[in-house]
């Protein structure tokens, strides 16, 4: 029997023949990403059913030398969760269990395939809410957001994932199964292995299973659609919410080229009585309409607002339609987004945006510029469209030097991947790199967990 066929038998020993995907036609969609840009080919995709099987997953590559990919529900957007050159990809959908919800102690455990819709759900049934929240939850799982510490919508109130972790399981290289899971809210015991392989982007483990903290569930809710003239208006109208004593739930910014794109693409109404240059979307907590109103009429840079109960509202589709939008746009131009997730202090985001517009527009004339994000964070999701494949790299490099010299990090929240490891240096130094290579090396000796994701 040849190495493949050979490895393919002791993949289905361990999961069972019906969860071993080797057919390029079935594993075609576990091969490439969300946004079309990265893929390659895979020796198989396997979907395990259980912690040991995933630890006996492990071992049967580990032992036939052949790397493993860790996937949830592939929503990554830098290329972390799928295969470069032929590697397993280690699906974890079917892990899809949650064990319990401690409404007591605020915590929800789960299995890492279970989606943050559903982990959102069993909390809310127990009056709590999971603090993390992004658009993609619907296919997003904890193991990923806990493996890429997603930030997404809430981070100003909750902080990012690694906040929310208080417990984990996860299969190591040899196949060994590290459990840290006592929930408790002190527990001073060495390294903090937890929030080591939040963030670890599948590079030192497969996390199994995942202990989030849960929060209370906010009151007298209310979200507000302001139009502004400016980024630097929408943080004065942040901070005059902050200064009023509201709790900011969420804190977003767009701007009327992403505003069109998405009425564009949904068939939504104008949101205002008429556009603005930019667009603020404030959930706040604690306060009334009236509270809202009062504060927004003395902020002189409110060009017009709308204000209605939340958290759910319609409101909120403005802002999370956008990754659809500029996806949808990209397919229209023929060639996927280059997408480009950063952050620069406060302070400098104007700056930052108005000189990404000009040095791109510079550089690549027929080149569209979107930029939508985290406002309370600095964190600004620049998408150009339009820019030949060939030239992809270019046009990242031209943003993150930018983004350097803005005193900025060259990834707020979509993690390193494959996409940003070229540019690690740029933001970490040698000595830093080194470190986290002999972190590296100690999890995973050999090498096998996603080759060529974050470090050079
Ligand atoms: C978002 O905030 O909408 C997500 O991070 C996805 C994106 O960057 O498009
Ligand atoms: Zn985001």
């Amino acid at each position: 029997m040849r190495t493949p066929d050979v490895l393919l038998r002791r993949l289905a020993d361990a999961v069972g023949f019906e969860h071993v995907l080797s057919d390029d036609t079935v594993t075609a969609g576990y091969t490439t990403d969300w946004t079309g840009r990265w893929h390659g080919p895979t020796t198989a995709v396997v979907r395990p059913g259980s912690t040991a099987e995933v630890s006996e997953v492990v071992r049967v590559c580990a032992a036939a030398g052949v790397g493993v990919v860790p996937q949830g529900g592939n929503t990554g957007l830098v290329g972390a969760s799928v295969p470069v050159h032929g590697e397993v990809v280690l699906n974890l959908r079917r892990l899809n269990s949650i064990e319990s919800v401690d409404s007591v102690g605020r915590t929800l455990a789960a299995q890492a395939g279970v989606t943050v819709a559903t982990a959102q759900q069993a909390a809310a049934d127990a009056g709590l809410m999971v603090g993390v929240d992004l658009a993609a939850r619907e296919s997003a799982t904890l193991g990923g957001i806990v493996a890429t510490n997603a930030g997404g919508l809430r981070v100003v109130r909750h902080g990012t994932t690694r906040a929310q972790v208080v417990g984990v399981e996860a299969v190591l290289a040899d196949g060994a199964v590290l459990r840290r899971w006592t929930g408790l809210a002190k527990d001073n015991v060495g390294y903090d292995l937890v929030g080591l392989l939040t963030g670890s982007e599948g590079t030192l483990a497969v996390i199994t299973k995942v202990l989030l903290r849960l929060a209370p569930r906010p009151v007298r809710v209310q979200v507000a659609l302001v139009g502004v003239p400016s980024l630097d208006a929408a943080l004065e109208v942040l901070s005059a919410n902050v200064d009023a004593g509201h709790t900011v739930e969420a804190a977003e910014f767009f701007h009327g080229d992403g505003l069109a794109l998405v009425r564009e693409t949904l068939g939504l109404h104008r949101p205002l009585g008429a556009d603005y240059p930019t667009y603020l979307l404030l959930e706040l907590s604690n306060v009334s309409e009236d509270d809202v109103a009062a504060v927004l009429t003395g902020c002189t840079a409110v060009g017009d607002a709308t204000i209605g109960p939340g958290p759910a509202s319609r409101l909120w589709a403005y802002r999370e339609s956008h990754t659809e939008a500029v996806s949808a746009a990209a397919a229209s131009l023929g060639t996927p987004a280059v997408k480009v997730d950063v952050s620069v202090p406060l302070p400098r985001l104007q700056s930052f945006e108005d000189e990404v517009r000009a040095v791109v527009g510079a550089r690549f004339s027929t080149v569209d510029v979107i930029t939508y994000g985290h406002l309370a964070e600095g964190n600004s999701h620049v998408n150009l469209l339009g820019v030949p494949d060939t030239e992809a790299e270019d046009a990242t490099d031209t943003v993150l030097r930018l983004v350097v010299d803005h005193g900025g990090s060259i990834s707020a929240e979509h993690g390193v991947g494959r996409a940003k490891r070229r540019w690690l240096p740029l933001v970490r130094s040698a000595a830093d790199v080194a470190a986290m290579q002999a972190v590296k090396r100690a999890f995973d000796p050999a090498g096998i967990f996603s080759p060529g994701v974050l470090l050079p």
